[in-house]
């Protein structure tokens, strides 16, 4: 990911020292290909619980009912070292370091947008976490999908909170986490049917099963997590979150996972599957997936660039054999800057275009 990065921002320094910036630019475009994983579901299947348990954190407003009321775009930036810290786009002077403030935040910058009420708002809130245990990734959480409304909400919130969930995850680079609750029937599943509709083959689409835990007796999430109640095309993956008794208990992010993984490697009917489950697998494949996803994203989109690219350096030689054919003349400060942005231009292009994507290209060397 860092590599993916980097490929970006050089293109991009290149790009802006030819002069290409505003409408016609490869830039918005290729920062868009960037990945993000966004978890849909409906309410209270566990979607805000997943998220932290792939960042590691306590930081995110839980609980049964409506608690995620705006979509939440939180991007995670690895640095060196140094202690970690969160800031809100929204208070930019401010450095929170303590994540139990950081959710009292996300609650009142909600409650900022809809009033403390049942409304839902569209208006995302974005949070960037720093720290050196996280890899480059955005994440979204998202209100839950409902089938009716409820008391203080209008008509339209079911298809309001539809439509709001599609423009996220309809974006080619978005990973979907799927999240299904288990102690559900997959076949009533609005995570499944909602993400269906956008990669109908499946192609990014991850399908979470939550609550194993919750299931009646004598009942086993066997069949679901094997793919035979509803295949997909990646291995379905599940997990146990924390109960909501466990949260009331502040029952912490490392017990929970010690636990979680007794859980699957303990339980008779799990074992043979247990070193595909739980929220340490899940987050390593959201890792590796997302690098795949956006590796095969980015260069559609920078092969789909190249005749652009080429005619803004054919466009430069022109101007600067222009320049040299005035004879005598010294050369204008800037044609020296565009010659070497060419330079740089083929440079990034021939180094790491090529190799950079090879060496990350599955069954290379630098994912
Ligand atoms: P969201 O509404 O989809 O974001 O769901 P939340 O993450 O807020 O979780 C809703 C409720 O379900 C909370 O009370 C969680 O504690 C509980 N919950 C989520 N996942 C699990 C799980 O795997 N097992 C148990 N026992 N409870 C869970
Ligand atoms: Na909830
Ligand atoms: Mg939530």
């Amino acid at each position: 990911m860092e590599n993916l990065i980097s490929l970006v921002n050089n293109i991009q320094r290149a790009c802006t020292a030819l002069g290409d910036h505003g409408e016609e630019s490869a830039l918005p475009t290729l920062w868009d290909s960037l990945p993000a994983i966004a978890v849909v579901g409906g309410q209270s299947s566990g979607k805000s619980s997943v998220l932290e348990s792939i960042v590691g954190k306590d930081f995110l407003p839980r609980g049964s009912g409506i608690v995620t009321r705006r979509p939440l775009v939180l991007q995670l930036h690895k640095i060196d070292e140094g202690r970690e810290y969160a800031e809100f786009m929204h208070l930019p002077k401010k450095k929170f370091t303590d994540f139990a403030q950081v959710r009292k935040e996300i609650e009142d910058e909600t409650d900022r947008e809809t009033g403390r009420t049942k409304q839902i708002s569209s208006v995302p809130i974005h949070l960037s976490i720093f720290s050196p245990n996280v890899v480059n990734l955005t994440l979204v959480d998202l209100p839950g999908l409902t089938k009716v409304a409820v008391e203080g909400q209008p008509e339209s919130i079911v298809t309001d909170i539809e439509n709001m969930v599609r423009a996220y995850i309809e974006k080619p680079n978005c990973i979907i986490l799927a999240i299904s609750p288990a102690n559900q029937d997959l076949a009533t599943s609005d995570a499944i049917k909602i993400s269906r509709e956008v990669d109908p083959k499946g192609e990014r689409t991850f399908g979470v099963l939550t609550k194993i835990d919750l299931m009646d007796k004598g009942t086993n999430a066997v069949d679901m997590l094997e793919g035979k109640s509803y295949k997909l095309q990646f291995p379905w993956i599940g997990v146990v979150n924390r109960s909501q008794a466990d949260i009331n208990k502040n029952v912490d992010m490392i017990a929970a996972r010690h636990r979680e993984r007794e859980y699957f490697a303990n339980t008779s009917e799990y074992k043979h599957l247990a070193n595909r489950m739980g929220s340490e697998h899940l987050a390593k494949m959201m890792s590796k997936s997302s690098v795949k996803v956006s590796l095969q994203h980015l260069e559609q989109v920078i092969k789909s660039r190249i005749p652009g690219i080429q005619s803004l350096i054919s466009k430069t030689i022109t101007e600067l054999e222009m320049e040299l054919s005035r004879l005598g003349k010294p050369i204008a400060a800037d044609t020296g800057g565009k010659l070497y942005a060419i330079m740089e231009i083929c440079r990034v292009f021939d180094q790491n275009y090529k190799e950079h994507l090879d060496g990350m290209r599955p069954g290379g060397e630098k994912i």
